[in-house]
């Protein structure tokens, strides 16, 4: 009886995952500068079921790290209270953080250096410390010193954590990307990171375990080759065209962009050129008449943004390793970063090819157009995965 039991178990365990579908899963880490109005590239990683997100991780950029953690919170919250499979995926989302400052840059020696390197548009942290814009709810710029200081205020303040927001609260990003990559290496796999803000996390990581980066597919939404000219063509151009994640930490991108990545994939400068039409944006911010509160505050980061038409640079850069077959086409390059401090090309991209190189430069694919049709259906089912939940 039981050895019959036996074999007839068998039988339905084989009959039974001869039938699982076998589903392409991405592991895959976002890691940003959060600020207002950047939730909308977590979307298509979390709207998707094939991707698993280890966790999203924050570093500073656009302002300081303890800022930008407290924005990433606040979006995984609005993002974990619908009642479906997409909402409680998003539920389990841990939140790291990370990098409080560059490796060597500073808001002082940006402003040391200006007269030699040139200024930003938009200097992100390292723009002026304003107490006012500050009291009124602004991200934190300037101020190194301080720059654990967070402003969020009313809805943009996250509640109370808990859940998997909680179990990551005490994580620290290296160490989580060092660890993820060790797991990934003793499996002989990788996992994927889009790196959408500087690259001081990954810098780090990499001077704890110089093994770290063979177990990482890296998608870097910077390494700008076009900024000369573009710069210069128009007022919005010299805002657009500065590879900011670069000039934030050249350090950390030159030594990022040198080391034995698996893949090293630059999300660049196409990207400035690619700006959600207003009809994408209603589409993709269009709410129910019973939308809950979070699905309202979803809503108005894209219909009502602090500043309108930026390009679609981190929603792209995020995309790309989930849908690399949205780019149409490519080419590969060797590139490098320069980071000699006091002149011009400071916190610059340059590339070339193959037989041209300097010696220890890694190849890099470097995308140059996308199917921005499917790109924004991509962008617009996504956010609508949250926004208006079915
Ligand atoms: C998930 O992967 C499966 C198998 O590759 C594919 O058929 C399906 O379309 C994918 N789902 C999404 C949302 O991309
Ligand atoms: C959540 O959805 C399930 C099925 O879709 C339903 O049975 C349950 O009552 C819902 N829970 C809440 C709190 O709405
Ligand atoms: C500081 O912020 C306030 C409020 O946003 C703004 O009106 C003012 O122009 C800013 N000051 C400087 C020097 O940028
Ligand atoms: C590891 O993966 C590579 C590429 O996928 C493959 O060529 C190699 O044989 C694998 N090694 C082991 C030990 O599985
Ligand atoms: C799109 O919307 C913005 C802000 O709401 C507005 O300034 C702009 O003129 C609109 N563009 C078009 C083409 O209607
Ligand atoms: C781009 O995407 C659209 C929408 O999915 C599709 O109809 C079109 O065929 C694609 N174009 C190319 C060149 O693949």
């Amino acid at each position: 009886m039981r050895a019959v039991s036996v074999a007839l178990l068998t039988s339905l365990a084989a009959l039974l995952s001869t039938q699982v579908v076998e589903v392409r899963c991405l592991d895959m880490v976002i890691d940003n500068d959060f600020s207002s109005n950047s939730v909308t590239p977590l979307f298509p990683a979390l709207a998707n079921a094939n991707v698993s997100l280890l966790a999203v991780t924050s570093v500073t950029g656009n302002t300081w790290n303890a800022q930008s953690v407290g924005h990433l919170r606040r979006y995984l919250q609005a993002v974990g209270t619908a009642n479906n499979s997409d909402s409680q995926r998003a539920a389990q989302v841990k939140a790291v953080s990370g990098a409080n400052r560059a490796l060597v840059r500073t808001p002082d020696s940006y402003e040391a250096d200006a007269a030699l390197t040139g200024r930003l548009r938009f200097a992100g942290a390292y723009r002026p410390f304003n107490a006012t814009a500050e009291a009124e709810g602004a991200d934190p710029s300037g101020d190194l010193q301080n720059n654990a200081r967070v402003t969020l205020q009313g809805q943009e303040r996250p509640g109370p954590l808990s859940g998997a927001l909680q179990e990551s609260a005490n994580l620290y990003a290296p160490n989580f990307l060092v660890e993820k990559s060790r797991e990934a290496r003793a499996k002989n796999a990788t996992f994927s990171i889009a790196a959408i803000g500087p690259l001081t996390n990954l810098a780090l990581a990499q001077a704890q375990d110089p093994e770290f980066p063979k177990g990482v597919e890296l998608w870097y939404q910077g390494g700008y080759l076009g900024t000369g000219l573009e710069a210069v063509l128009s007022v919005i151009n010299s805002d657009y065209y500065v590879d900011l994640n670069t000039a934030i930490d050249p350090e950390a991108a030159k030594a990022v962009l040198r080391a034995p990545y698996a893949r090293i994939v630059c999300v660049a400068d196409f990207t400035s050129k690619i700006i959600a039409s207003n009809d994408t944006l209603s589409r993709a911010a269009a709410l129910s008449d019973s939308a809950s509160d979070d699905q309202r505050y979803l809503a108005r980061q894209i219909s009502d943004p602090v500043e309108v038409g930026l390009p679609a640079w981190d929603d792209i850069g995020v995309a790309l390793p989930i849908y690399p077959e949205l780019i149409t086409k490519s080419i590969k390059v060797r590139l490098d970063v320069d980071a000699r401090a006091g002149g011009p090309a400071y916190g610059k991209a340059f590339a070339w090819l193959d037989d041209l190189a300097p010696s220890g430069l890694q190849e890099v694919e470097f995308p140059l157009s996308i199917n921005e049709t499917r790109f924004f259906e991509i962008y617009v089912s996504a956010a609508q995965a949250f926004i208006n939940p079915k």
